[in-house]
């Protein structure tokens, strides 16, 4: 029996809807809606449709927005100077710097320029150290959070769960690791350099994978019944987009499976609403 589809677009909706109704209390204390700020350095095609589509979605949340759009060539003075400028804007609550930024520019830095309390990417070393510290932080990146969402919405027990993380990038894998752990899972986090990489993922009751390679694991990595979250988003040469699980293969073995497109993607955008709407709700003493 093919495996249940795990719908990150209804998951993500139910989080959206639960919005509103938060911005207008915040509206009513602050006087102004919670404010997301969106970085993007340089001009490339799908980090601006990643910008387009979260502006997107604050409009529809009523959050306001504002766009920084710097060139591709802009010095790190030019950088660090916007950053603080929405660290000082009072009717900013939340702070996004596209990643990655270009290269000349230091993203280590960028994350850590960002005020701790305005970090709804929760890539700050705040955040990350707390998250490493507690099993939880002030803010929670966006597409981890999403990624527990997601298997808690499918109804998968995390806790004693043998649980596989093929990815160690502090943006998804590291973070998705820690939280797991903190819901008492027992992990073990792979990647490009794992030797027989197939025989561990095997081992997975629940499997998050987020290593950028499209269709990477087959149907014969998964083990019968386990949970399967697809964090990757690839284009193919023919223009479509696929995940890093080989899906049709996937779903005839997986017990529960996200697809990508579909499903991390709208929950990385929602946690992305729900982190700064949450962020104006602590300023105005509602959280
Ligand atoms: N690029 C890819 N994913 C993300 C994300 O979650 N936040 C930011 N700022 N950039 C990204």
């Amino acid at each position: 029996m093919p495996a249940e589809i795990i719908d990150g677009r209804a998951v993500a909706q139910r989080i959206r809807d639960g919005l509103p109704a938060r911005v207008a209390k915040v509206e009513e204390v602050l006087g102004c809606p919670p404010g997301l700020g969106v970085m993007l350095v340089g001009d490339d095609a799908a980090s601006a449709t990643y910008v387009r589509m979260k502006e997107k979605a604050c409009a529809k949340a009523d959050i306001y927005s504002r766009q920084v759009t710097l060139p591709g060539d802009a010095s790190p003075e030019q950088v660090f100077a916007s950053i603080e400028e929405m660290n000082q804007d009072p009717r900013i609550h939340g702070i996004l710097v596209q990643q990655p930024v270009p290269s000349h520019i230091d993203a280590e830095a960028v994350c850590s320029a960002t005020a701790p309390h305005k970090d709804v990417d929760g890539f700050h070393p705040h955040n990350l150290g707390e998250l490493l510290r507690t099993g939880t932080a002030p803010f929670v990146a966006c597409t981890p959070r999403g990624v527990i969402e997601l298997i808690d919405s499918a109804g998968t027990e995390i806790r004693g769960a043998r649980a596989v993380v093929l990815g160690r990038s502090n943006i998804v894998g590291k973070p998705v690791a820690l939280l797991l752990l903190a819901r008492h899972a027992t992990l073990t986090v792979c990647h490009s350099r794992t030797r027989d990489l197939p025989a561990v993922c095997r081992e997975a009751d629940i499997l998050v994978v987020a290593i950028g390679r499209p269709k990477m694991v087959k149907g014969d990595w998964i083990k019968p019944g386990a949970t399967v979250i697809d964090v990757g988003t690839n284009r193919l040469e023919d223009g479509s987009l696929c995940g890093d699980v080989d899906f049709d293969e996937a779903v005839e073995v997986a017990g529960k499976i996200s697809p990508s497109p579909g499903g991390v993607g709208p929950m990385t955008i929602a946690m992305l609403l729900a982190n700064t709407v949450e962020s104006a709700e602590r300023k105005a003493g509602l959280a």
